[in-house]
């Protein structure tokens, strides 16, 4: 029997690798998709054009504020395994947004929760919570660590957490919460740390200039500290969290934690600079109250999972930063010849 999975946020970062690994497993795939008056399938549709893939994904407007159109693509999909990954996912923009954050990240999930409960119970439920829930508490984190959110994000995420737990509790759904550290991709949203990063390291070697009037790369607070993996990797783990005899809530992490300096450090120097000549501070990028370090203990997936990150940060950078250059037409060896 073919395993049909509901994909929520398919066409962000995680959504679009998750996807690629249920259709590589032969499931048949769903996924949730916003209307957008621009283009915002740059991730989901080469998958979804990929012969390989005709017939096998099916993509539905709806919106995790707009229960009926939720309930519409539970009926419709009658999926055996739904992965809730949209959300509003900035942290910063939540300060600025922290209504339409809680509506989507925290009823949202509720919303996704109750029509499955309605129309798919014995589906079995993935929530992407996130280490962001533990905030101030000072690493390791695990399952069991107290939870400080710092960010109206991390308190709506901290909601949809404890709201997975209940129906698994109270209903008897195979609800899991996945508590993932920083992870990161060519994929990933160009506002995120990183992956601003490695665009700016690649164009200031390829063309000389970040972009904007100064040419340099603006940033915040260089001494927060991340947990930062490959993505590819953790939606395997994701995977591996609706496969188990009994639902448990797990953290996936590296246990590596880097300075946002550090990251600057292992981009730059992989095309031959000097990062402090290129990176200035702004406070606009410093938030209202800062997460000072997250830095995961992912033993317990290590355990009962089998999942464990293999990409060290310094592999993470470097294959960003390549394939940043790759779009630009250059080369990180070409790169570093020229600077
Ligand atoms: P992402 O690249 O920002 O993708 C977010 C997805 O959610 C996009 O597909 C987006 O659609 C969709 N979305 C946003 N608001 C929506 C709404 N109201 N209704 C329906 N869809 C909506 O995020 P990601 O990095 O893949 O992360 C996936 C999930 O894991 C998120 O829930 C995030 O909070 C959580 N998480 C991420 C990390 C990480 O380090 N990446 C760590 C822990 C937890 P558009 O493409 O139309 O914008
Ligand atoms: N985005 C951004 N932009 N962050 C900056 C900048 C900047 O210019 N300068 C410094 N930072 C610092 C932030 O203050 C934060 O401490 C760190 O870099 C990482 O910021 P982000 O890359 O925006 O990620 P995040 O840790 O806030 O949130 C990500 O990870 C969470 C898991 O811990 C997002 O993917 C969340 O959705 C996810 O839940």
């Amino acid at each position: 029997m073919t395993k049909r999975a509901l994909i929520t946020g398919i066409t962000g970062q995680d959504g679009s690798y998750l996807a690629e690994l249920l259709l590589e497993k032969g499931y048949e795939v769903h996924g949730l998709v916003r209307r957008s008056s621009s283009f915002n399938r740059a991730r989901i549709d080469p998958i979804y054009l990929h012969p390989d893939n005709a017939g096998r994904l099916s993509l539905h407007y709806g919106d995790l504020t707009d229960s009926t159109s939720l309930t519409n693509i539970v009926r419709a999909a009658a999926p055996d395994e739904v992965y809730n990954l949209a959300a509003q996912s900035h942290v910063a923009v939540s300060f600025e947004m922290p209504e339409y954050t809680a509506s989507a990240d925290a009823i949202g999930a509720i919303r996704l929760l109750e029509a499955v409960r309605q129309h798919a119970p014995d589906a079995r439920f993935y929530q992407a919570s996130t280490s962001e829930m533990f905030g101030l508490t000072p690493p390791p984190q695990h399952e069991g660590t107290h939870f400080h959110p710092r960010s109206p994000y991390g308190a709506a995420k901290l909601h949809a957490h404890w709201a997975t737990v209940n129906y698994r509790e109270a209903y008897g759904l195979y609800a899991v919460s996945g508590i993932l550290f920083n992870h990161e991709s060519p994929r990933r949203g160009e506002s995120f740390v990183t992956r601003k990063i490695s665009l700016a390291a690649a164009r200031i070697a390829a063309t000389g200039s970040a972009s904007g009037a100064t040419g340099a790369l603006t940033l915040g607070n260089l001494d927060a500290i991340r947990d930062w993996g490959y993505a590819a990797e953790y939606v395997e783990g994701m995977w591996r969290m609706l496969q188990q005899d009994e639902p448990a809530d797990f953290v996936l992490a590296t246990g590596v934690g880097s300075t946002v300096r550090d990251f600057c450090e292992l981009a730059f120097s992989h095309v031959g600079l000097d990062w402090r000549d290129h990176v200035v501070t702004d406070p606009r990028f410093v938030r209202p109250a800062e997460v000072p370090e997250l830095v995961g203990d992912a033993s317990h997936a290590a355990s009962e999972l089998g999942w464990k990150a293999t990409t060290s940060v310094g592999e993470l950078a470097r294959l960003m930063v390549d394939a940043d250059l790759a779009a630009l037409g250059a080369t990180s060896s070409a790169a570093a010849e020229r600077a």
